[in-house]
């Protein structure tokens, strides 16, 4: 395995108790995190991640940053990454690699990344006792305050899918929001008043993600998007509003379907919203 400090974009040394933990890790970390680089400051991981995966890297490669000047988050909203204040985090995925036939599934980068939204609202709740739930389609939320998110990033050859960059932030210090994000974010530190450690909630979040792969490589699909089920209470029986190619509708979730679209019921009818903005109401 290779724990490497890398000199682009900035040299840096690995921080010893992430290496020791990773170490300590590795029997549950399956290929995960063989590579993990370590950069203290970066434009965006996913970014940095996309060249290394292009690079050929192998599934399960992991870049963490300590602060991005350019942190995405969906929707192309920027992901506030101050210094030391929490987890900035990509992983490379090649989801289609050895899975049998049957479960090659055009959703499966769909189902990814709502699975990846269990097994980080998983490790959260084991590392730190928080309750977190999920809101659709992956953030973490306590108290109706978001706490982490997660952008994936696929790459495709003609239809094949090639990898796709699972990238999530993890708010952990107390900090100051930007104004436009002040009133709905918050962190784990605010939330619990006390002190999280970040290498071990981070060894756990990748522990989670390999259990995560194992799984959809097996096509465990069903039992994964359960526990999405019961992590997220708002998947049911919430008032939300959406812009569809209709322009806007607004409704009651009624659940979720197994590729992942959040089940809307607008007037008796049930609608998919596979993508975009809700506003919940
Ligand atoms: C969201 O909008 O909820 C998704 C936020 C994802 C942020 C993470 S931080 C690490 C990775 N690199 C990025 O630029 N974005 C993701």
């Amino acid at each position: 395995m290779s724990l490497i400090a890398r000199e682009r974009p900035e040299p840096a040394a690995l921080p010893g108790d992430l290496a020791t933990a990773i170490e300590r890790a590795r029997p549950a970390l399956g290929g995960f995190a063989a590579q993990l680089f370590y950069v203290p400051t970066v434009g965006s991981t996913n970014d940095e991640a996309a060249r290394l995966a292009e690079a050929g890297a192998p599934e399960g490669t992991v870049v963490v940053a300590d602060q991005q000047s350019a942190g995405r988050g969906r929707l192309g909203r920027a992901w506030f990454s101050p210094p030391g204040a929490g987890l900035y985090v990509s992983v490379i995925f090649r989801p289609h690699r050895g899975l049998a036939a049957a479960a090659r599934l055009p959703t499966l980068p769909a189902v990814l990344t709502l699975v990846s939204g269990v097994a980080l609202a998983e490790a959260v709740r084991e590392t730190t006792g928080l309750p977190v739930v999920i809101k659709w389609p992956n953030d973490l939320v306590h108290d109706g305050r978001k706490l982490a998110g997660i952008l994936a990033e696929g790459s495709a050859q003609g239809r094949a899918l090639e990898h796709v960059i699972l990238g999530f932030g993890i708010n952990v210090r107390s900090v100051t929001y930007p104004p436009q994000v002040a009133a709905r974010a918050s962190s784990l530190e605010t939330e619990l008043g006390r002190p999280v450690d970040r290498h071990t909630l981070l060894v756990r979040c990748l522990m989670k993600l390999a259990r995560i792969r194992v799984a959809l490589g097996s096509g465990e699909i069903a039992p994964m998007l359960q526990r999405w089920r019961d992590l997220s209470p708002s998947a049911a029986g919430a008032r939300v509003a959406w812009r569809g190619p209709h322009g806007l509708r607004r409704g009651w979730t009624v659940g979720l379907d197994d590729d992942g679209a959040l089940l809307v019921d607008v007037g008796g009818s049930v609608e998919r919203v596979l993508a975009g903005e809700i506003r919940w109401e």
